[in-house]
């Protein structure tokens, strides 16, 4: 018999779902007896001792269902050691109640902060196997998490539907990307939509290569421009700023976001007209794309597999094309960020594309 706690936690994805059917229906089918308690949104479950016991059952069906069906909220890494309102240490609650489950494993799908969480309640003795979901593919240790195809196909729907209104009325066009602070979406999306310019965290641009790219191509006889703008991409002049003086500029920013400000300077500068489109969190939503629905059942099979071996303390992740199990202290706290002289970075530069560098 195995009694298995799942929960989903931080920013949800496409094939959350997925995944999670994938450990299930391996477990089920090895013929061991299981038990699964599904903590609802995120470590507020294991928390507060939310659940509902689930079977197999509630798994069938929901490998094309976008979002969780256990819901997912976001908690803090920062403030985990920190008692909540009512004085509850989050960390002995979530302890205590593993134990009074008597759960084997957790199952814990999610991304950066999700993955420091885990990683501190295998360091306090729990047996912890983790799925690596977000959009923003920048998760230490896999070359690719689950969501993020699914994010990139609808970045570069938007993108696609962008051109042909950019065409007619020969317009500058930024399109807003999700990513948080790197910029994968946006160079993926960018490069798969035909992008002319492209502004990511990791490569500040300097605004006036930007502008000067926009008149290249408007002597070279192109009537308008698409610029993918990550949504942390940041000048090169704010990249020298400390994080406290960043911060505080942000804060009084007249900008709703980085696009905005990129927008008004372009104008200012060419007197071009600039249109601004930020599909937001459209990019989190909806159906699964297929890759990710046959990446996130393959990944949740090896989950699934390592419970049944009782391997612990591991993610499951993505290596040169293989499905590997890294050690989670090996995941936690580190950002997989797009190099600035990487080689699909290069080969961008080569098909012409400018980074404002
Ligand atoms: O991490 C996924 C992500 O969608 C980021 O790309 C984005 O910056 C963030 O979450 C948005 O967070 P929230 O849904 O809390 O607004």
């Amino acid at each position: 018999m195995k009694r298995i706690g799942m929960l989903t936690s931080g920013g949800d994805c496409q094939a959350l779902n997925a995944a999670m059917r994938g450990v299930v229906k391996t477990l089920v089918n090895s013929g061991e007896k299981v038990e699964i308690y599904g903590f609802l949104d995120g470590y507020r479950g294991l928390i507060y001792g939310n659940y509902r016991m689930l079977t197999g059952k509630d798994f069938s069906g929901i490998l094309t269902i976008g979002g969780t069906i256990l819901g997912t909220s976001r908690t803090p890494f920062k403030l985990i050691r920190e008692p909540d309102e009512n004085g509850i240490d989050k960390v002995e609650a979530m302890k205590k109640n593993y134990k009074k489950l008597k759960l084997d494993c957790l199952v814990i799908l999610g991304g950066n902060g999700t993955h420091k969480t885990a990683n501190l309640l295998r360091e306090e003795g729990l047996n912890v196997v983790t799925l690596p979901k977000t959009i923003d593919n920048d998760l230490w240790g896999t070359d690719m998490t689950f969501g993020f195809q699914s994010a990139v196909d609808i970045a570069t729907n938007a993108i696609d539907c962008i051109h042909t209104t950019a065409a007619s009325h020969g317009r500058v066009f930024i399109v807003e990307v999700m990513g948080h602070k790197v910029g994968w979406l946006t160079l993926n999306a960018g490069m798969a939509g035909g992008a002319d310019i492209i502004l990511l965290p990791e490569i500040p641009y300097d605004i006036d290569k930007v502008v000067e790219a926009i008149e290249n191509r408007h002597k070279n006889g192109s009537r308008f421009t698409i610029i993918a703008v990550a949504e942390g991409a940041i000048s090169k002049e704010d990249s020298k700023l400390s994080k406290k003086e960043y911060k505080e500029k942000l804060r009084k920013r007249p900008y709703p976001s980085v696009s905005y400000e990129v927008a008004a300077q372009i104008q200012e500068k060419c007197g071009r007209e600039v249109r601004v489109t930020v599909p937001g969190h459209v990019q989190r939503g909806g159906s699964p794309c297929p890759y990710d629905r046959v990446f996130a059942s393959r990944l949740g099979s090896e989950a699934g597999k390592l419970i049944l071996e009782k391997e612990y303390g591991f993610m499951v992740g993505y290596k040169n094309r293989e499905i590997v199990k890294v050690p989670l202290e090996d995941v936690a706290g580190k950002l997989k960020m797009v190099e600035p002289d990487a080689k699909i970075v290069k080969e961008a530069k080569l098909l012409g594309i400018c980074f404002g560098d």
